[in-house]
């Protein structure tokens, strides 16, 4: 039941980001809860969910968009699968110091008169911000516009620096397409290095601005955690790390393994994986841009030894190219890392009907307030002893 308090966020009947706003959080657990008992109970029984002692202002990357209402400059989320903006200032679930830079954006826009972007037009300036924030408290800036030249750019981001000391880089990023997605090709570094250094389970990891990265530092913490324990290594494996991202998983499963593969769709993201071993003097581990079914595949091909593979995909999950190369590879152990609770229970009815089976499955609260649910799952060969 919905229920409205002063904790209740006063953007929750118009903003589409959060869905379970006014749910007390321990309820919101109990739905997450049941939820993957439905969909995953019929597998193996649903561990309790990981949840969070303090679920607010986790969002260490935060995007928001620019609009003209009135003559103002405007700044916020899109209403659900629509173009109207929420001006969602002191979002409950972003960082802290983000909504308040965002807030200084819009208003040094207006003050500058820097054009914003329209959306039905293709033209203008100023469209998104994207933050991100460390944990050690480094900022990046990606300033998303119309255009590589936008009047007065320049002078905002002189006085942001001066405001905000601890944006340590700036980035102008060209999107002029008719698209939902928030960054276009076209980068430029307009102060500092053009990335921004996280800290994860000890590890130091660069951040592109392209590259993706968990949002919730405490929980992706937990969510790591969970899947090296549930992948229980005994130090001679071979190990795949598909969807690798950053290189964040495989890095950290690297001196429990003989070595690593890490496997990833975007060229960004790779630059930075390998970037983030040589940092972090990691010497056991390899990278490949590619498809994670092709480079699966390719294993097939080489008849390659494989032992583990953790798998992250994105929403949609994996497909059968790379599920039936998986099941050719035959490792003995699987631990797969889901951020979409329907594609997963699809991807281990695949599995689980072809010579796996299914040891744990760990649900993970990484978006209070969200509908959404991250999950951890351990599979291994059937009729062999689980670990
Ligand atoms: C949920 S993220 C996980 C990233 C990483 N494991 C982490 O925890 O930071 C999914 C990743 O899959 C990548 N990706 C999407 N489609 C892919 C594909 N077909 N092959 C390989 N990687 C893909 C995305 O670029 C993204 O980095």
């Amino acid at each position: 039941m919905r229920i409205k308090d002063k904790n209740t966020c006063p953007y929750a009947d118009y903003c589409g980001g959060c869905q379970m706003q006014g749910i007390p959080y321990a309820q919101q657990l109990n739905k997450k809860e049941a939820r993957m008992n439905q969909l995953l109970g019929r597998f193996h029984s649903v561990n309790p969910i990981l949840g969070m002692q303090d679920p607010y202002h986790y969002r260490n990357k935060i995007n928001a968009s620019f609009a003209y209402a009135d003559h103002r400059v405007i700044c916020g989320n899109y209403v659900e699968s629509t173009h109207m903006i929420v001006e969602s200032k002191d979002c409950q679930i972003n960082d802290e110091k983000a909504n308040e830079i965002i807030e200084s954006i819009r208003v040094l826009a207006q003050k500058y008169r820097i054009s914003i972007f329209n959306e039905d037009t293709l033209k203008g300036g100023l469209r998104h911000v994207m933050i991100r924030v460390s944990s050690s408290g480094e900022i990046m800036v990606v300033l998303v516009c119309g255009s590589m030249s936008v009047m007065h750019l320049d002078e905002l981001v002189k006085e942001l620096k001066k405001k905000y000391p601890e944006i340590t880089t700036v980035v102008l990023n060209q999107n002029n397409r008719h698209t939902s997605m928030v960054l276009g090709n076209q980068t430029k570094t307009l102060y500092g290095k053009g990335y921004i250094t996280d800290q994860l389970c000890g590890l130091d990891f660069r951040v592109s601005p392209k590259s993706f990265f968990q949002v919730n530092k405490r929980q992706t913490e937990a969510l790591y955690n969970t899947a090296i324990r549930m992948a229980h290594f005994e130090g001679k494996e071979t190990l795949i790390d598909a969807y690798c991202g950053t290189g964040t998983i495989g890095l950290l499963c690297a001196k429990h393994v003989k070595e690593v593969i890490g496997v990833e769709l975007n060229k960004d993201a790779i630059k930075d994986a390998v970037i983030n071993a040589k940092n972090n003097r990691v010497d056991n581990i390899r990278f490949v841009a590619d498809d994670a079914g092709n480079f699966m595949r390719s294993l097939v091909r080489e008849k390659k030894k494989i032992d583990a593979v953790i798998l992250d995909p994105p929403r949609k999950g994996a497909d059968r190219k790379f599920l039936d190369a998986l099941l050719t590879l035959s490792p003995k152990k699987v631990v797969y890392i889901s951020c979409g609770p329907e594609s997963l229970k699809e991807n281990l009815a695949y599995l689980t009907k072809r010579g796996y089976q299914i040891r744990e499955i760990q649900p993970v609260a990484m978006f209070p307030f969200t509908n959404h649910i991250e999950t951890v799952v351990l599979l291994s060969r059937t009729g062999e002893k689980p670990r």
